[in-house]
């Protein structure tokens, strides 16, 4: 038995839960924490930030309040690296206008940090992960990229500026996004690219409905730098589990090269949204997205009507 109060629960693979307390408003909780992926702790901080409130805005919600989740090995570490992290995720939470109300921590023989965030909307402004249709074009925010160089970065193998990229797209808050698709009419649906990758959070999207995808490979934006580290066969495990996971859903067009393709399996931390929208908004919605900053922003492919639940990837 479903609740009529519960808008969306555990069953679709949805970014967050959302429950409706009044027609005209409703609460989106979700919770995400994990370890270091990068040596700066204050960085690390504000990417676990950028990550913890992204399924709130992918939901088109507000975050409101957010607590902290700790694990801390106090006797290994020094105390002034935990500091910095919360400074860094507090940082982040001061910009997105979210505010920190409690916490709880632990302590742990591996760093973790994120949060447990509560944010509301508009019954009808929510947007779920299915909901595309036939025509949409699809748009997604952010390059992609984030595993591929966390696993150069381990290899030795990252370049100053390709890890400048990531950082700066990790700590990107999907905010101004989410702000973009408040102001456009006939948004149909939206999720945030993060573990399964591009095409495994896509495969979500269509997963036993009455549409497909077609992806346009050479229209997706990565990282520079990012093709000679993936020709190279530096990736993550997570990849290639995203891939095996999902490869029986996905058409995979030959004329695609194989870098390219791992690159739309990568998973991704902090990544950007992906979007259903209208054709006639796509444009539109495209030009907000650059103007308030979100340059990478591209149209990368469309829903289809044949090839329900399937996935097919074009050059
Ligand atoms: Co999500
Ligand atoms: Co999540």
């Amino acid at each position: 038995m479903t609740d009529p109060h519960l808008l969306a629960g555990m069953e679709h693979s949805e970014d967050a839960g959302v429950y409706k307390l009044r027609d005209d408003l409703a609460i989106i909780q979700t919770v995400d924490f994990f370890t270091p992926i990068v040596d700066d702790p204050y960085t690390f901080g504000q990417i676990a930030v950028t990550n913890a409130l992204s399924d709130v805005y992918a939901m088109r919600g507000n975050p409101l309040t957010a607590m902290n989740i700790v694990c801390f090995p106090i006797n290994k570490l020094d105390i002034s690296i935990l500091r910095d992290i919360l400074r860094g995720g507090l940082d982040k939470m001061r910009e997105a206008g979210v505010l920190l109300v409690g916490g709880h921590s632990v302590e742990d023989d591996e760093t973790k940090y994120g949060l447990a965030v509560t944010g509301i909307a508009h019954p009808d402004q929510i947007l779920l992960n299915r909901g595309a249709r036939p025509g949409d074009r699809l748009v997604l925010t952010k390059a992609l990229g984030t595993g591929i160089v966390s696993t150069a970065v381990k290899g030795g193998i990252a370049t100053e500026s390709l890890v400048n990229e990531a950082v700066r797209a990790m700590t990107t808050l999907n905010k101004s996004g989410a702000q973009a698709l408040m102001e456009t009419p006939d948004v149909h649906s939206c999720t945030d690219i993060t573990g399964f990758g591009l095409l495994g959070h896509a495969c979500e999207m269509i997963e036993d409905s009455q549409v497909g995808m077609e992806i346009h490979a050479g229209a997706v934006p990565f990282f520079s730098g990012l093709r000679e580290i993936a020709e190279l066969g530096v990736l993550p495990a997570g990849l290639h589990r995203n891939r095996r996971f999902r490869e029986n859903r996905i058409e995979i067009d030959p004329g695609c090269p194989e870098w390219q393709v791992d690159i739309l399996f990568d998973p991704q931390t902090a990544g950007g949204l992906f979007v259903a929208v209208a054709p006639a908004e796509a444009e539109k919605l495209l030009d907000k997205l650059h103007h308030v900053g979100l340059g990478e922003a591209a149209i990368i492919g469309s829903v289809t009507g044949e090839r329900k639940g399937k996935i097919t990837v074009r050059p």
